[in-house]
């Protein structure tokens, strides 16, 4: 039997993290939940407990403590507070998956902040130069979680980076939230990911486009 992985949410009490950590609790993991608010992420943690009684979660207050009991580390917070997070995490995540989630929208929404030839991924990695960072559940939205399935086949998730072997380890927890993995490329595709989803936001507000569909290649 597999060895339980410890995983680290951060930001665990927003739209993605709350909804990545119930799909997880669903797995064989133990989840560390963790944001600025101790009782927020104490709720997210009872309620999960609630639906699945045999989940190992439990709320921390310490980024910095989770992250180092982690083996893999979950960034859901916004892209904004990506540099505090990296600061605090930087020398316990050392040689960890650190997942990249997030879509580095500007204020409205209709353009990225990050400058053409970079991502919120690369900029992530370059702060934290010795973890393996990995994009993955940017193009899934937090209200896919609950039914990730369009037309009886599951919802595609893209993954990009740079570790085969740190790929392989999200492609797994990628399924076991719900989704059908595909790995996209290398850790410089994340720069396309994140603007397929600028353009999947952008299609919803002028279309009211089914963001809930969220993206399928539907297969044989
Ligand atoms: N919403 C979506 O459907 C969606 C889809 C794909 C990707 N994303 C990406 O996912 C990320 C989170 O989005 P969201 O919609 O879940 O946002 P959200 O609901 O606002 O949640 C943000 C989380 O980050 C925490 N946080 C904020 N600043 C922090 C800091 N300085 N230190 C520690 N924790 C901090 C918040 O804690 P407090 O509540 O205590 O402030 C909260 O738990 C973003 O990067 C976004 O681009 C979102």
């Amino acid at each position: 039997m597999k060895t339980k992985q410890t995983i680290a949410i951060i930001g665990a009490s927003g739209n993605m993290g709350s909804a990545i950590s119930r799909s997880l609790s669903r797995g064989n993991y133990r989840l560390l939940l963790c944001a600025k608010d101790l009782e927020k992420v104490q709720a997210v943690a009872a309620d999960i407990k609630t639906s699945y009684p045999g989940a190992e979660v439990e709320a921390v207050d310490c980024t910095k403590e989770a992250s180092w009991e982690a083996d893999i580390i979950i960034n859901a917070v916004p892209y904004a507070a990506e540099k505090e997070i990296a600061e605090k995490i930087r020398e316990v995540a050392n040689q960890k998956i650190v997942i990249s989630i997030a879509n580095p929208l500007n204020e409205t929404y209709d353009g990225l902040v990050t400058a053409p030839d970079t991502s919120a991924a690369e900029e992530l990695q370059k702060l934290l130069p010795n973890s393996k960072v990995v994009k993955a559940f940017n193009t899934t939205f937090a209200a896919d979680f609950s039914t990730p399935v369009i037309d009886g086949k599951q919802v595609d998730a893209f993954i990009a980076g740079n570790d085969k072997e740190a790929l392989q380890v999200v492609s797994e927890l990628v399924k076991t939230a719900g989704f059908h993995p595909i790995v996209a490329g290398n850790l410089p595709v994340s720069g396309t990911l994140e603007r397929m989803q600028l353009l999947l936001i952008q299609l919803n507000m002028k279309y009211d486009y089914n963001w809930l569909a969220g993206w399928k290649i539907l297969h044989q």
